[in-house]
């Protein structure tokens, strides 16, 4: 027996977003509506969460594997509304003390405001503990309709709804703690003899209610927890909301906006004090950026971890760890799984690979590092390249301790360069050079006197 459990109603289509993904797998600040919801949900501590699938129902399971926690999912293959869509997992509501029914496409359901309407859904004992909200707009949603003592009635559907109901600016959020007994006995009795044919979910609260149980209002403090988005306009307007409101947290913790224009952060980045955010940035993914660094202008850093005091200008990040006081930029890329030392700097147009930059390092210009494993202090000249690849196997390339790679050096992997060893300005390195020695790979200069004269003779 669960003590709580979470379903998630997430079957609906979403037609007008006119998108070839389900409604419920739309973004929001890089994150799927979807992923919102589970988060809350699991950040209240429910036991079990189900989610009910419908439409584009692989979509959805692939999307909940990639999360690597466990899931029920249950399907709902005709879509006969909210009420139907939570029959699906009557197996569920049996098993479970207290259930708290979510809609997949309410982002911004909290996980604060759930806590507190299973407190008083326990405290008061309640069949059923609907959470609110006070809008100006109330069209669309369901309306709280209460006696005049002011408990609970009904809730009333907005194609249902009399004049007077339609005036009530009180509104069903759509989400609920149901005492699972209580909702598995209420469902089978639920009709879709309604504006809409569907079997509504709103209708088991006056069903549960009349069954003796108790049916309660938590009215959220914050409205937002409604928001939902039905077009890719609703979509702008709710990531629009979501990335000022990350913006004002991070400034809240101290980081530094000379301007927002352009910069939006993901939900889950966290970014120490007195870092400075520059305009045309996007951070997002698991990033986790310390104090004191500067990161912008036009920058894109995904997955990546940046230690404190490091300046990332004009950079692409994926998947990386940058250490300590290292300058990266402008105009450079770190793919994925790049480790870059403490204090390495890396200037203009070099990309970097699967490689582990060795503390203090220097790749200052033009340079492709892939597959490779670099000591400290190393000095690469402008425009080297390891060559890891010959067209069928990757092979890695090991640079020593304070090595110097001259000037438009290739490195030919597999290939090893030893401690304090250099390479001469355009050489091809095809050997393992040992510690201390220097490789040249160079035809001799020939001087040929008079050339400029023989060529326009030639002409002539
Ligand atoms: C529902 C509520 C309404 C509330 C509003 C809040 C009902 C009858 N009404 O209305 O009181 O104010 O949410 O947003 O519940 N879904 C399914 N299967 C279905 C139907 C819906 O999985 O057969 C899912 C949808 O994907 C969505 C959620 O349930 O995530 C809500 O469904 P939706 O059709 O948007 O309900 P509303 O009409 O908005
Ligand atoms: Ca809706």
């Amino acid at each position: 027996m669960n003590k709580t459990a979470c379903i998630v109603l997430a079957a609906g289509d979403g037609k007008r977003m006119r998108s070839g993904r389900p409604k419920v797998l739309m973004n929001v600040l890089f994150k799927p509506m979807l992923g919102w919801v589970l988060d809350s949900a699991e950040e209240t501590g429910v036991d079990e969460v189900c989610i009910v699938a419908g439409n584009q129902a692989q979509q959805v399971t692939d999307y909940l594997e990639k999360r690597e926690k466990p899931y029920t999912t249950v399907l709902q293959l005709e879509r006969k509304g909210t009420g139907h869509a939570v029959m699906q997992a009557e197996e569920v509501l049996k098993r479970s003390e207290n259930v708290l029914v979510l809609c997949g496409d309410a982002p911004f359901m909290d996980s604060d405001t759930l806590k507190k309407a299973l407190e008083l859904h326990k405290k008061e004992n309640c069949g059923v503990t609907v959470i609110s909200a006070s809008i100006d707009e109330p069209f669309g949603y369901g309306r709280i309709v209460r006696d005049e003592k002011g408990f609970l009635l009904k809730i009333v559907e907005q194609k249902d709804a009399t004049d007077e109901e339609k005036q009530i600016k009180e509104i069903n959020s759509g989400a609920y703690w149901f005492e699972g007994a209580a909702l598995a006995e209420a469902l089978p009795k639920l009709s879709d003899s309604n504006a809409a044919g569907e079997y509504y979910l709103t209708d088991a609260v006056a069903l549960i209610r009349d069954s003796g149980k108790k049916a309660a209002v938590y009215t959220a403090e914050n409205a937002d927890i409604v928001l939902g988005a039905n077009s890719r306009a609703d979509l702008n307007a709710l990531n629009e909301k979501a990335r000022k409101s990350k913006l004002k947290k991070l400034m809240d913790g101290g980081v530094e906006f000379p301007c927002t224009d352009g910069i939006i952060i993901g939900a889950d980045v966290i970014i120490g004090q007195d870092t400075v955010i520059l305009p045309n940035t996007v951070i997002r993914g698991k990033t986790v950026i310390g104090e004191n660094c500067e990161i912008g202008p036009n920058s894109l850093i995904e997955n990546t971890t940046v230690g404190n005091g490091v300046r990332l200008n004009n950079v692409q990040a994926f998947d990386s760890v940058v250490e300590e006081g290292a300058t990266i930029g402008p105009f450079a890329q770190l793919r994925p799984n790049s480790h870059i030392g403490k204090r390495v700097k890396i200037g203009d147009f070099v990309e970097i690979k699967n490689s582990d930059i060795g503390e203090k390092t220097s790749v200052a210009h033009l340079t492709y590092l892939g597959d490779s494993d670099v000591g400290r202090g190393v000095n690469f000249g402008c425009g080297c390249v390891t060559a890891n690849y010959d067209g069928i196997n990757k092979y890695r390339t090991v640079i020593g301790d304070d090595a110097f790679i001259g000037c438009n050096t290739n490195l030919i992997a597999p290939v090893e360069i030893g401690d304090n060893a250099a390479t001469g300005a355009g050489s091809t390195i095809t050997k393992n050079v040992p510690a201390n020695a220097l490789a040249v790979e160079r035809a001799e200069t020939r001087i040929i006197e008079n050339w400029e004269k023989n060529k326009k003779r030639k002409k002539k």
